[in-house]
């Protein structure tokens, strides 16, 4: 196969120039090559030489015009951006392992001992920039074939390229999730007899293979792939925990674990926020801790929102999530989750829906939208009518939003205010009133308007024997 037609550009153009003059070989190779056939837009171009990649990188940059480029001496690697490609370049190598170590012992190597290092054998394709066969693609692997029947495969023995990297488990995991891949029986089973191996894999490193399976289209596939080889219980064992059903006096709950993937691919068909994702699978997580199981009621999940939330934190601390703003941000949607619902199966009050606007803020739209990837049943009659249901609670939230302005609360009469006019220093009596008018707003006794809240207030204030100061 020749691909000659789809590398023009100036980038390959001058490396080939470069090689020629200097006469060293060089390839295009791994993750470009592949979505390259693929027709995936990709900007990340490696290139690896037959000798100094340092050398054909400051050779290649000055053929371009290129001022900047760093090197990596310690790990014998360039890069430089042009346009909006990253170009990184780098010496053929031969790798070998340490059995406790991700990081290989390099030597030298030729191109055939640098695709035979690769992870897979998609990934292992490389296309010439030598003159002479300028384009021609080098597969020796077949990798060709396997993107056609879309298998993942490794280009050695499986057992020896997942126990090399330990990290190339999560990563067929994850390309197989992008792609919509088959993970070959063999490298399957390596990946289940090497999952244990996960452990000398650095947190971060896990988490960012997980988050990219989690920004796929379907990621259900990933986690059901994680499940199967047992790599999710290496690092998230509060989601296996979800797995499994109960059943007691012929009453059965649902399989928590199987809802939870069905909710986060139901979301992802409208979302591609990672956070709002996250939620998804974190809105369950307090089920197991909160498991009953009563005689009459069956099985109950009593707070599972509230453990919920509580457990967010110590998951995405282990997991190295962020700790800031996302985090608050998913431990609300987790703590709400059931509040839209509840409004579907009761008679949606505007104190019910105030309330709920006050507490989802800004995030009411994504708490939505998580809700209604929630609904999940075998009975489509059921999730039509709930669907149904659901729209009447968005067109009241939007009613009354637009009729009481309580999604951005703002209280009507700020603390500073309640000071001055009571003649007050700061005191937990300023905090009461202010809570009064709050509460009297959201239960709808007042509107929200200065006037209202100043009368209000006063009459509060009465009660508890304060009076305006004289002016
Ligand atoms: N590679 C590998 N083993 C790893 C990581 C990377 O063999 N653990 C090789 C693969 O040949 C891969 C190339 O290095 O194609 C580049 O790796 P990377 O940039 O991490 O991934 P890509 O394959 O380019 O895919 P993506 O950009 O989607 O991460």
């Amino acid at each position: 196969m020749n691909l000659a037609k789809d590398i023009e550009n100036e980038v390959f153009r001058a490396v080939s120039k470069v090689g020629q003059e200097k006469g060293l070989s060089a390839f295009v190779i791994g993750g470009f090559v592949r979505d390259l056939i693929l027709k995936r837009p990709s900007k990340d171009i490696d290139i690896v030489v037959l000798g100094s990649g340092l050398k054909m990188a400051e050779w290649a940059a000055k053929e371009l015009g290129v001022k900047k480029v760093a090197y990596y001496k310690n790990f014998g690697t360039a890069a430089f951006k042009y346009n909006d490609l990253e170009v990184e370049f780098v010496g053929a190598r031969k790798e070998s392992y340490d059995r406790n170590s991700r990081k290989p012992i390099v030597e030298n190597g030729s191109l055939a001992d640098d695709q035979n290092r690769r992870d897979f054998t998609i990934n292992a394709l490389a296309i010439s920039l030598n003159r002479s066969s300028f384009g021609e693609v080098i597969d020796p692997f077949d990798g060709l074939v396997d993107i056609k029947n879309k298998i993942i495969r490794t280009p050695l023995e499986p057992d020896k390229t997942y126990s090399d990297d330990p990290l190339r488990m999560l990563r067929a995991i994850r390309f197989s999730t992008q792609l919509g891949f088959k993970i070959e029986d063999e490298s399957f089973d390596a990946i289940k007899e090497n999952a244990k191996r996960l452990e000398i894999i650095s947190q971060e490193r896990i988490t960012d293979e997980l988050n990219k399976i989690i920004l796929a289209d379907q990621p259900s596939r990933g986690f059901k792939l994680l499940f199967d080889t047992q790599l999710l219980h290496e690092f998230f064992p509060e989601m296996i925990a979800l797995h499994g059903v109960d059943k007691k006096d012929g009453k059965a709950h649902k399989d928590n674990f199987y809802h939870t993937l069905e909710v986060l691919d139901n979301i992802s068909k409208n979302t591609d926020d990672l956070w709002l994702r996250w939620a998804a699978i974190m809105h369950d997580i307090g089920k197991p801790r909160t498991k009953r199981f009563h005689p009459k009621a069956g099985w109950t999940f009593h707070g599972h929102e509230e453990v919920g939330m509580r457990m967010t934190k110590g998951i995405f601390k282990k997991l190295k999530l962020p700790l800031d703003a996302k985090l608050k941000y998913v431990q609300k949607l987790v703590r709400l989750h059931l509040r839209p619902i509840a409004l579907v199966n009761g008679s949606v009050t505007d104190t019910a829906v105030r309330r709920l606007l006050f507490e989802a803020g800004d995030d009411i739209d994504d708490l939505m939208t998580l809700c209604n990837a929630d609904i999940t049943s075998k009975n489509e009659m059921k999730v039509q009518k709930y669907r149904r249901n659901f729209e009447n609670v968005r067109r009241k939230l939007k009613s009354v939003e637009e009729k009481d302005h309580v999604r951005n609360f703002q209280p009507p009469i700020t603390g500073e205010e309640i000071m001055d006019i009571f003649g007050l220093k700061p005191c937990k009596t300023v905090g009461d009133l202010k809570n009064e008018i709050k509460e009297a707003i959201l239960e709808g006794t007042i509107r929200n308007n200065y006037n209202d809240a100043y009368t209000y207030m006063l009459e509060q204030a009465e009660k508890l024997d304060i009076h305006p100061r004289k002016r």
